[in-house]
């Protein structure tokens, strides 16, 4: 039976709990190399273009700011602590919202991209439809849905399966979990598996989303 800490999708027993402080997220994040895998979203997958409308749900402490010069920015999560964080660091770089991603209202849509990183996978397949359904209609006709998440995977490596089976989400799933629920909402998507991004063993589902083909 699920108790408090489990709630939102999440653990945060023990040393997990240190985590919901922002700085110590962002240093222990870039320390791990999320950075690198920032950076592969950005130049292979994003590819940002100024001007481009981006709406980043799960944002964090929005450190993917950095890699996405020029864009109009929006930024939302459920932790207060993580946007206050990221006004201090990025007020003049986009804008910030307390919400949760099952009750987004409507921001300043249509947006082009919107992004989920290390989101889904604090979701049930049920809350993860019904996110897909929601973001569907924030997007432009030819916008699309990125994510990225950790995942199993038959050809990882034991130690990057038992550093998965570590993460705070409770729905860590094979990259075709994330999968089958977007086909559910979008007509085309697409899921790159990416082994060793990070400074550790780890694997990433990748998804990318959209009405119109790619
Ligand atoms: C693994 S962290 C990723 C943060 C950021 N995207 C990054 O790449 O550093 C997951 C984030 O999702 C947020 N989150 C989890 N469930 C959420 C929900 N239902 N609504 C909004 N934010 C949520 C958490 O507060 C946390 O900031």
């Amino acid at each position: 039976m699920p108790t408090d800490q489990y709630e939102a999708g999440e653990k945060t027993d023990g040393w997990r709990a240190i985590l919901g402080l922002p700085f110590i997220y962002s240093t222990v994040q870039n320390i791990l190399g999320a950075n690198r895998v920032r950076r592969v979203l950005a130049d292979q997958y994003v590819k940002p273009i100024p001007g481009m409308r981006v709406l980043d749900i799960g944002c964090g402490p929005a450190d993917m700011v950095n890699f996405l010069p020029g864009v109009t920015y929006v930024g939302v999560d459920h932790s207060a602590a993580y946007i206050e964080a990221a006004r201090a660091r990025f007020a003049d770089r986009g804008a910030f919202h307390v919400g949760d991603a099952g009750e987004l209202r409507s921001y300043e849509q249509p947006f082009d991209l919107v992004m989920a990183i290390g989101l889904l996978h604090h979701m049930s397949d049920e809350q993860m439809e019904a996110f897909f359904t929601i973001v569907a209609t924030l997007l432009t006709p030819s916008g699309r849905f990125i994510s990225l998440d950790p995942c199993y995977s038959d050809n990882q490596s034991s130690i990057a399966r038992a550093i998965i089976r570590r993460d705070r989400g409770l729905f860590v799933r094979p990259a075709t979990g994330y999968q089958d629920a977007a086909d559910q909402v979008f007509s085309h998507v697409e899921m790159d598996v990416r082994h060793g991004l990070p400074r550790m063993p780890y694997s990433h589902a990748i998804m990318v989303a959209s009405q119109t083909q790619l």
